[in-house]
């Protein structure tokens, strides 16, 4: 019997507009559905796996030669269109608004930013869905169809959450569950069809979680690479929660809310979240309203490059542990891998030299520092989520 796959999400059709790409700036901002694709001129090097909205890997042999990958290699996560906020154009004008029970605080980025050091946090984010293209072989699933290339890691600047949050927070703001909220500014189709349009992207993260980061890893963000945010990346303000998916690291921050409880948007409730391989269709409320949102990620590795030289068969690849773990080993085929920089909250890449006349094929696999390692299969779920399983390739001698 054919296993029945989650109903396709119809997309709307958007038209782009040409617009300037001066970014003006102000909050809040709204957009009407005729403008809601920007129409932005991307030179991109990255794989598109959908235009609109935008969504691109890189080349897996390129990111995985960069510890620090370039902007112009990562990743770009879509869900909507890249918002186009108006105002002066000066990053620093941009006002975002923080509700906490005791008031609400509206402060531009020049005001948290003025006269604090610049907060720095190394630190990879993956997208939930990296690897979907492989469980999408066992059953196909809707959604966007990534390989490999859905992850990334950068040095991103700002300010610490933690600091700011703690610069307003008053003694009845400690309310019991506290979570914070994250807004962004974009438009979600999703919202839109779970009938609460005008919602943009939303995600939450509990507030201990966020005042437990004394390495202040945790960032309000406004560079990445040392360079202020691009619009896919959510110039001109992003939430960064290193460890976590993707999907919590809110692009185009408009709004922060304190309140009891994780958020209930369509991506807390009944996206991103880890269904039973039984769930084989579009999930019941009953399905999700008891599972727990993904926060943490599994333990990960890739094979990106493999290499013949004369004396030697060079492979290369990433490996990344979630949750603030550590990458501790990487074994190919019987042989231990080099771990370049493994550190809490960053991949590892890896390096191994294997036989020259190896024709096998060739596997890798992960240890995290909690001794977990990946599962021989991924296992499939019907949103195409945290696929880790043992990732082989088979290398063809072409000498
Ligand atoms: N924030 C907003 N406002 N809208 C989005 O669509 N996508 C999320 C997250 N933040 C998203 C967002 C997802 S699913 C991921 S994986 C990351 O952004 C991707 O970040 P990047 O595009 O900078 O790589």
């Amino acid at each position: 019997m054919m296993r029945k796959t989650r109903k396709a999400k119809r997309a709307k059709t958007y038209q782009y507009t040409s617009q300037p790409l001066g970014w003006n700036l102000s909050t809040p901002v709204t957009y009407s559905k005729e403008d809601a694709y920007v129409q932005t001129t991307r030179a991109t090097n990255l794989q598109v796996n959908s235009s609109l909205p935008f969504n691109a890997e890189p080349v897996l042999s390129v990111l995985v030669s960069n510890l620090i990958t370039p902007v112009t290699e990562y990743f770009v996560r879509n869900h909507g269109p890249v918002p186009l906020p108006t105002g002066s154009g000066d990053q620093m004008d941009y006002q975002f608004v923080t509700e906490l029970p005791s008031g609400i605080y509206t402060r531009t980025l020049r005001q948290v930013m003025d006269g604090s050091p610049v907060a720095r946090s190394e630190a990879t984010l993956i997208c939930a869905g990296n690897r979907r293209n492989e469980l999408s072989k066992i059953i196909p699933i809707d959604g966007v169809p990534w390989d490999s290339g859905a992850i990334g890691n950068a040095v991103w600047g700002g300010v610490s959450l933690r600091l700011f949050l703690l610069s307003i927070l008053k003694p009845g703001d400690y309310i019991q569950d506290a979570h914070v909220e994250f807004e962004g500014a974009d438009y979600s189709p999703e919202e839109e069809r779970e009938g609460t349009p005008g919602l943009g992207f939303v995600a939450s993260v509990p507030l201990h979680h966020i005042l437990c980061d004394m390495e202040n890893r945790i960032l309000l963000c406004v560079y990445q690479n040392e360079m202020p945010l691009t619009p896919d990346h959510g110039w001109p303000l992003r939430a960064i929660i290193p460890g976590f998916i993707g999907a919590r690291s809110v692009k185009w921050l408009k709004r922060m809310t304190l309140r009891r409880g994780h958020a209930t948007s369509y991506f807390m409730l009944q996206d991103y979240k880890l269904y039973s391989p039984d769930v084989i269709d579009e999930p019941s409320s009953d399905q999700w309203q008891n599972l727990p949102p993904i926060m943490d990620y599994p333990v990960n590795s890739i094979i990106g490059k493999v290499e013949r030289t004369d004396t030697a068969l060079k492979v290369a690849g990433y490996a990344v542990a979630g949750g603030g773990r550590t990458i501790v080993r990487v074994r190919v085929n019987n042989t231990e891998a080099s771990l370049i920089e493994p550190n809490p909250y960053t991949w590892a890449l890896w390096t191994v030299d294997l036989c020259a006349n190896t024709t096998e094929k060739i596997c890798c696999v992960a240890m995290d520092n909690a001794g977990n390692s990946q599962p021989t299969e991924s296992v499939w779920n019907i949103g195409g989520v945290l696929a880790n399983g043992v990732d082989c390739v088979t290398f063809k001698n072409k000498i």
